[in-house]
């Protein structure tokens, strides 16, 4: 058995539809920062005299989330030799499935507790692949601070790369997430992609300017510049939602309190408050901050009518066991 923790990350350039060919291959590259203060853990066990995966998520049987998550163990399993089922706990302390990226820190803890757990010995790039077969961003959780998706048509159309830019002490920016609501988002992201490739105006021109908005950001990262990383930033997010509200139908994943949060940030930036926002596919906003501004700007987040809670984060680690596979349970003195 094996533990692991990982956290989700916020793309602060959007990735949003899907190559052709399968293998869950994203259209886009993209780019993201991984928190530190929201996480997922997951406990894994193999266990010879199970006759089926169970998947507990939070304390209770989550049978559609089983589905994914024996798909996302079987090629690690094929790859140990092993045909053993297996006994999955799994916590996040935020809210799942609203557009938090819990996919993320979800499929990025269990590959590697599966990993851990399997004592498998095996490449980054495996390990990325198997990650991002279960979901599009989670490989990116799998890295910690600043991180670069990269697609190559070399070794073979549609390689990806995961380049870690920046660690969070090298640019120790931080990360108000804004909850404006607790329900599940009606059309989930993989459904919302494809809706949105096959019938927004905009896609194919989606596709050709995001190599520019990766550049950009990526030397506002590497320069540290705070307000050219904010414009590239907000671009992306509003370009994405633009994009899926484009399709037929359009995708408003949007409530009013969200709006309202995204012309706040916009103010408080205006007025010299180092802050941007960004939006992914669901209605809660998340304010990026230079060091020092978040909670001054969380406390104002808190004001606006429609605001649930407002939870802070630094940036974080990447992935990592937290026991098993030769390491103690976090809770053994
Ligand atoms: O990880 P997926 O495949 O559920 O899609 C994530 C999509 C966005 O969060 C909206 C953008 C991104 O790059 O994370």
């Amino acid at each position: 058995m094996a533990i692991a923790q990982a956290q989700p990350n916020i793309a602060l350039v959007k990735y949003w539809g899907k190559r052709h060919g399968g293998m869950n291959l994203p259209a886009v590259g993209s780019l993201s920062v991984t928190l530190e203060s929201l996480w997922t853990q997951t406990e894994i066990e193999f266990d010879p005299d199970l006759p089926e995966d169970l998947f507990l998520l939070n304390g209770l049987p989550d049978p559609v989330g089983l589905s994914r998550v024996s798909r996302c163990l079987d090629p690690i399993r094929e790859r140990a030799s092993c045909t053993h089922k297996a006994r999955i706990r799994s916590r996040n302390n935020f809210p799942t499935s609203a557009g938090l990226a819990s996919s993320a820190s979800g499929f990025a803890a269990l590959v590697t507790a599966a990993i851990a757990a399997l004592n498998l010995d095996v490449s980054d790039e495996e390990k990325n692949q198997w990650a991002r077969w279960a979901s599009g961003s989670a490989p990116r959780s799998l890295y910690g601070g600043f991180v670069e998706l990269r697609l190559h048509d070399t070794p073979a159309p549609g390689h990806t790369e995961l380049v870690p830019l920046a660690t969070p002490a090298d640019w120790p920016l931080e990360v108000a997430v804004a909850i404006t609501s607790l329900s599940t988002k009606s059309v989930g992201s993989t459904a919302g992609m494809s809706q949105t490739a096959n019938t927004s105006p905009f896609y194919e021109s989606w596709i050709r300017a995001q190599p520019l908005d990766l550049e950009e950001a990526r030397t506002a990262v590497q320069a540290r510049d705070f307000e050219k990383l904010a414009r590239v930033s907000e671009h992306s997010c509003l370009k994405m939602h633009g994009l899926a509200l484009a399709g037929k139908p359009g995708l408003i994943y949007w409530n009013g309190a969200t709006v309202n949060c995204l012309a706040v940030i916009r103010d408080l930036r205006a007025q010299g408050i180092p802050v941007f926002f960004t939006v992914d596919a669901g209605p809660q906003v998340k304010a990026v901050s230079e060091p020092g501004a978040i909670q001054q700007v969380a406390g104002i987040l808190r004001q606006i009518p429609g605001v649930l809670e407002v939870m802070t984060s630094r940036l974080g680690p990447g992935a990592r066991v937290l026991s098993g596979a030769g390491k103690p349970h976090p809770s053994d003195p």
